[in-house]
C-alpha cells in the first residue's frame, strides 16, 4: 500500500535506523578484559523518499551517508530499526528475496570506474543487468532494443558508438552514465546516489546531476542523493537533510535548509562553501569537511548533542541530554535537532 500525500506516494522510508559496527579487539583488549567496542555510524535515523523526488543527504566525510545508503540497500545488516518499502518491512540479505528488493532500489557509487569491471565491455555489464533482472526480452532483436534504450536514457547516442567500449575507452563521465544505465537496467523505483558526482571532473558534475534529475521525472523515481557539497543540493534537491557524527541534526526543503540554515553544523558548512551557486565543491580533501573540524570520535560519541565539542553556541544542556527534533516553522517541514530552538518551558519536541 502507498501512503500518499501531496508530495507523491512514499516509495522507501526508514525509522529509528540504527548501525554499530563492532571494533575487533585487539590482544591487549583480550588481556585487560575490555569490554567489546563498536563504531556508532548511524544512531536513529528517519528518512522518506518519494517518488519524482530528490533527497539529499548532507554531511562531511565519515559521517555515516554511506552507511545509511547500505542499510537502505540491504547490504549492511542492521542494528536496529526499520526499512520499509511501500509500507512493508524489508529485512533480507542475500538469496532471491534480496534480488527482487534490488531490483527496486538501486545503489550507484560514487567511483564509476571501480564499480564497473575492467574486462568487459558496455554491452556485457548492461546486459547483464537486464537479464538478471528480467528486462532483457526473448529475442536478440529485443536486447539490442533495450541496450539501446537504456543508453539513450542516459544520453549516450548513437549506442553502437557506446557498447563495444571498455570501461577504460569512456571519460569519467560516460562511465558514470553507464554505470547510471545498469542501474536503469533494473527498472528500479528508488536510486540511492552515493556522491555520484564528487569523484568527477568539475566541468561535467552538472551534465550527471542534470541526467539525474531528468530521469527523476521522465521515470518518477525516487532518489536519494548524498553529498558533502551542500551548495549542490540547494541546486539539486527538493528536500535536505543534514547529518552528523552518526545523527540528523537538520532537515526540511532544500531552499529554505540552504538558504535558512537552522543548525549550527548547518551554518558552518554552508558558510565553509565560499560561493553559494557553485553546484561544486573539490572533490576530496578540504572541501569534503569543513574548517576547525575534526569530527568526534563514533566509538566513545560525545553525549548529548553530538556537535557540542565544536558549537560556538553550546549550553550545558548540550553536553548532557539529547535535542529532539524541533520545528522551525519557516518552511515545509523544516526542523532542527538543536536546543536553541526550545522555545517551551516544557522541553517538548517533534521527535
Ligand atoms: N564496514 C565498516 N566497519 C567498521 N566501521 C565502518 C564500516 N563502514 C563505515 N564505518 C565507519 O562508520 C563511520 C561512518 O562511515 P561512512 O558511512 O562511510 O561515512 P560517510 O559516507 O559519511 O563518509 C566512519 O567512522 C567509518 O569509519
Ligand atoms: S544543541 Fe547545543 S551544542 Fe548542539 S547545535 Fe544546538 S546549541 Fe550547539
Ligand atoms: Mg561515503
Amino acid at each position: 500500500m502507498h501512503s500518499k500525500d501531496a508530495d507523491g506516494p512514499v516509495v522507501l522510508e526508514a525509522s529509528g535506523l540504527t548501525k554499530h559496527f563492532p571494533v575487533r579487539r585487539s590482544p591487549a583488549d583480550l588481556l585487560t578484559g575490555r569490554r567489546p567496542r563498536s563504531v556508532h555510524a548511524v544512531e536513529d535515523v528517519d528518512l522518506v523518499l518519494r517518488r519524482g523526488r530528490v533527497t539529499a543527504l548532507v554531511g562531511e566525510s565519515g559521517s555515516g551517508k554511506s552507511t545509511v545508503a547500505r542499510l537502505l540497500a540491504q547490504v549492511h545488516s542492521r542494528t536496529s530499526g526499520q526499512v520499509r518499502l511501500h509500507g512493508a518491512e524489508v529485512n533480507v540479505h542475500g538469496g532471491r528475496r534480496f534480488r527482487a528488493y534490488v531490483r527496486r532500489v538501486q545503489l550507484i557509487f560514487q567511483d564509476p570506474f571501480a564499480s564497473l569491471n575492467p574486462v568487459h565491455t558496455v554491452r556485457h555489464h548492461l546486459t547483464r543487468s537486464l537479464r538478471i533482472h528480467d528486462n532483457a526480452g526473448s529475442t536478440r532483436a529485443d536486447l539490442e532494443q533495450a541496450l539501446e534504450a537504456l543508453l539513450a536514457q542516459v544520453h549516450l547516442t548513437p549506442a553502437q558508438r557506446y557498447l563495444d567500449k571498455f570501461p577504460h575507452e569512456l571519460s569519467g563521465g560516460q562511465r558514470q552514465r553507464v554505470a547510471i544505465a545498469r542501474a536503469l537496467g533494473a527498472d528500479p523505483e528508488a536510486l540511492l546516489a552515493d556522491e555520484p558526482v564528487s569523484m568527477l571532473d568539475v566541468s561535467i558534475r552538472l551534465g550527471i546531476l542534470n541526467l539525474l534529475r531528468d530521469l527523476k521525472e521522465r521515470l518518477d523515481l525516487a532518489i536519494l542523493y548524498i553529498t558533502h557539497d551542500i551548495a549542490s543540493a540547494r541546486y539539486f534537491a527538493d528536500e535536505t537533510l543534514v547529518m552528523y557524527a552518526g545523527r540528523m541534526v537538520e532537515g526540511g526543503d532544500s531552499e529554505t535548509v540552504t538558504q535558512h540554515p537552522a543548525h549550527p553544523y548547518t551554518q558552518l558548512l554552508i558558510d565553509s562553501a565560499p560561493d553559494p551557486d557553485r553546484i561544486t565543491a573539490p572533490s576530496d580533501g578540504p572541501g569534503s569537511r569543513p574548517a576547525n573540524a575534526e569530527p568526534p570520535s563514533l566509538i566513545d560519541p560525545p553525549s548529548g548533542c553530538r556537535f557540542h565539542l565544536r558549537c560556538p553556541f553550546v549550553m550545558p544542556r548540550c553536553a548532557e541530554e539529547l535535542p529532539p527534533h524541533f520545528e522551525i516553522g519557516d518552511g515545509p517541514g523544516h526542523w532542527a535537532a538543536c536546543w536553541l530552538y526550545d522555545t517551551s518551558s516544557v522541553r517538548e519536541g517533534v521527535a
